[in-house]
């Protein structure tokens, strides 16, 4: 291989299909063997012509590698990432991620840029969505259940795809949950807290991880020699390729970092990257965006000036090399055009969507059992709100190969759930609500808005008094609020958690009306519900739920199926309240934790684990197989969860631990452990944890390394992180100190 067919090859170019100019500018690079990989092409038929130009007409006829953000589907959508995590069901995420990976590997895509496994505390950040939300443990579990979904048995694996994790490392953590802002985080919350979902995809096999656009303490994410190859290759043992965010090679000088190009490719390679994601287009003020090459394009001269060594290229080009192998692209670089019509969103994979977005599903308050709905009692049902009948609202971001048509909405749902005995009448009461800054994807995600001559016709006052009037005639209100597809997602970070445009005001008239009012929200993090909770009898979040979502909410509303997911965060009264974690540190004062704002209590208003479902679950007989063990010994733990309901129900046992003193001071509990289980009505069953060494190990900024104390350990199990179920252990050493010699990591 030239030096310049090197760079080529760990050079990615998106490839715009509707931008004529960028797109042969791109072809133009795959003749000359200047590109490797390209991204952002679902349709087979382009995926093949252009896996023909190279492999016919390049010199050395090296495939293409096609990379796609399949985040929660492809063309069946899934709810979105944090919703699934609020299935806290990691083999339900494992399954719904292998059908995403079926149905990309059948139009020719062979790598997904996700699972994202940023841990997210700020739920301004419009990414929140992407992720698991803010636990480590959780993420992890999640993490590794995505890349198992995605790769299969590994790569190569027939019917799937490579896993990339994202973004590394600590793109959640952005000032004021603003995105693509500064981060600074220390190291006590890079390893403990942001770390472990990447290790955890790293163990479970990801072929790729892609970096942050973002960089902490003033070095940018693609340039993070330390992060890249000391604590991501060295520490974690990552054998793949790394793969920098869109554009953010050459944006190292953008943030004032590189001086030029050149010296972004050289500083980013020798930190340790090995592709460059590119758009293929340069930016320049005031000018019409031209095709160019990327930063890595200056790669061979890098070498020839001597400031890149090039075995480092030839390593970052044997990485991509050896995944097109094992992939099997060099047999078999083309796809088999006919495939996508046999596996695009099957009956099996819808079926699957819908289970996943039932299970996915947060049921927060249930007064007077209001839910389930109760078809002998409920004759007349009011939808209202402007998102029960919004199809991108039902699918959320991050869907870009969907079929929109053959979306379920939350209307649909209940009309076809509800029976011929009981009325569906709806109305939108307020048009939905919009961004002040249009999302710069909109146009990507077909996120056109209605442009119906209806919705330029939407008279707002007379469809709010239509509304108010259907709530005061109907039985009950299905009252569906949140925020558009494009409110959450990148470039899609918020100030407040209010519900947008004017859904309180709605909210509160449909309530004066007393008619009960069951609130879903349909939203990608939490919104602030101090004006919502007193006057509705139910609140189910129900996020942004995919392809058969309206379907899904309409049967737990019925009760076909009693919701079982819990909060994957921890749900803040207000804004001003954020960052808000269960997992914080007693720090001084605990006894006043609660109320350290003056005019509001500092607690969330529903805890991380939080969720109801239909009936009463109970936790007792917690035992712990010994009171006392060794530094390196695993805990057994066992608990009696029981069904006190009459009917069969999924409850989420959670298993949360507390240190009580050692090298560091650790968080007020941390979770550990957790099982999803069935229980039929009156089970009760006995739950087995084990809590071995590692999920004691912690990073101690004192001792600059991972430690294990001796030390007193809390232990509580129940359905949510504030659980009271309690007992304790201690962990001794020979000597029975934490301080002594032989207590070394
Ligand atoms: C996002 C990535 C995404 C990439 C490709 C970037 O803007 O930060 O998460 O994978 O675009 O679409």
């Amino acid at each position: 291989m030239t030096l310049e067919e090197k760079a080529g090859q760990i050079s990615q170019y998106f490839y715009l299909a509707g931008m004529s100019a960028q797109a042969e500018f791109v072809e133009a690079e795959v003749r000359s063997g200047r590109a490797g990989s390209l991204l952002f092409i679902s349709d087979p038929a382009e995926t093949n012509r252009l896996q023909r130009i190279a492999v016919e007409e390049s010199r050395l006829g090296i495939p293409l590698l096609f990379g796609f953000d399949v985040i929660h589907g492809l063309r069946t959508i899934f709810p979105v990432p944090l919703g699934l995590a609020a299935s806290w069901d990691p083999e339900l995420v494992e399954r719904v991620q292998g059908i995403a990976a079926r149905e990309a590997r059948a139009v020719g895509i062979h790598w997904a840029f996700a699972p994202m496994v940023d841990i997210a505390r700020d739920p301004r950040w419009g990414r929140i969505v992407e992720g698991a939300g803010e636990d480590p443990y959780l993420g992890s579990q999640m993490a590794a259940a995505q890349v198992r979904g995605f790769q299969g048995d590994g790569i190569g694996t027939p019917d799937h795809i490579v896993a990339g994790p994202k973004h590394f490392l600590g793109y959640g953590a952005a000032l004021g949950g603003r995105d693509y802002d500064e981060v600074n985080l220390s190291e006590n919350e890079l390893r403990n807290v942001y770390l472990p979902p990447f290790a955890a995809a790293v163990k479970a096999g990801a072929g790729n991880i892609m970096t942050s656009y973002v960089g902490t303490g003033g070095v940018p994410g693609a340039a993070d020699r330390r992060l890249i190859t000391d604590v991501l290759r060295g520490e974690l043992g990552f054998e793949g390729f790394i793969v920098s965010d869109a554009s953010s090679v050459v944006d190292l000088t953008t943030h004032g970092f590189a001086k030029d190009d050149l010296d972004a490719a050289t500083r980013a390679i020798r930190a340790g990257l090995d592709m460059e994601m590119w758009f293929g287009l340069r930016f320049q003020e005031g000018m019409i965006p031209t095709p160019g090459v990327g930063a890595f394009a200056t790669l061979p001269d890098a070498i020839r000036q001597g400031l890149v060594d090039e075995q480092r290229l030839d390593e970052a080009v044997r990485r991509v090399l050896l995944l097109k192998f094992r992939l099997g692209l060099f047999e078999q670089p083309y796809v088999d055009e006919g495939r996508a019509a046999k596996t695009l969103g099957l009956p099996e994979h819808r079926e699957m969507a819908r289970i996943a977005a039932e299970r996915s599903a947060v049921l927060l308050r249930n007064i007077g059992s209001v839910l389930p709905l109760d078809r002998s009692a409920v004759r007349s049902i009011a939808v209202i709100g402007p998102l029960a009948d919004d199809k991108q609202a039902t699918l959320g971001p991050w869907a870009f190969a969907h079929d929109l048509e053959a979306t379920v909405t939350l209307l649909e749902g209940m009309q076809r759930v509800a029976g011929s005995g009981v009325t569906v009448a709806y109305a939108p009461g307020v048009p939905v609500p919009t961004r002040v800054f249009p999302s710069p994807f909109a146009a990507m995600e077909q996120f056109v808005g209605d442009t119906s001559p209806q919705a330029a016709l939407f008279d707002e006052e007379a469809e709010f008094s239509r509304a108010i009037e259907l709530a005061r005639t109907s039985d009950v209100v299905v009252l569906v609020l949140g925020e558009a597809a494009d409110m959450n997602g990148e470039a899609a970070s918020r100030s407040t958690l209010d519900l947008p445009g004017r859904q309180v005001e709605l909210l509160e008239a449909v309530a004066a009306t007393d008619t009960p009012v069951v609130l879903v929200l349909l939203s990608g993090r939490p919104l602030d519900l101090r004006r919502a909770i007193e006057r509705t009898a139910a609140i189910l979040v129900a996020w942004h739920p995919g392809s058969e979502g309206g379907l899904a909410v309409a049967r737990v509303l019925f009760g076909e199926v009693a919701p079982g997911g819990k909060l994957p965060f921890s749900w803040p009264r207000s804004v001003g309240q954020v960052p808000l974690i269960y997992s914080h540190l007693r720090s001084h004062q605990p006894q006043t934790s609660m109320m350290r704002y003056w005019e509001e209590e500092s607690t969330p208003l529903y805890p991380f684990g939080f969720g109801l479902t239909y009936g009463e679950v109970a936790y007792t007989n917690l035992c712990l197989h010994a009171s006392a063990i060794g530094l390196d010994e695993t805990l057994e733990i066992q608990v009696e969860v029981q069904n006190r309901s009459s009917r069969a129900i999924e409850e989420v046992a959670q298993l949360y631990l507390h240190q009580r003193y050692g090298r560091a001071a650790r968080p007020v509990r941390e979770l550990k452990a957790f099982q999803r289980v069935v229980l039929e009505s009156g089970e009760t069953r006995t739950l087995h944890f084990q809590l071995d060494a590692a999920a004691r190990r912690y990073w101690s900024s004192a001792q600059n390394t991972s430690v294990l104390d001796a030390s007193i350990f809390d232990v509580w199990v129940g359905g949510v992180s504030t659980a009271s179920l309690h007992a304790e252990f201690t962990v001794q050493d020979s000597t029975g100190s934490f301080l002594s010699p032989t207590n070394k990591p």
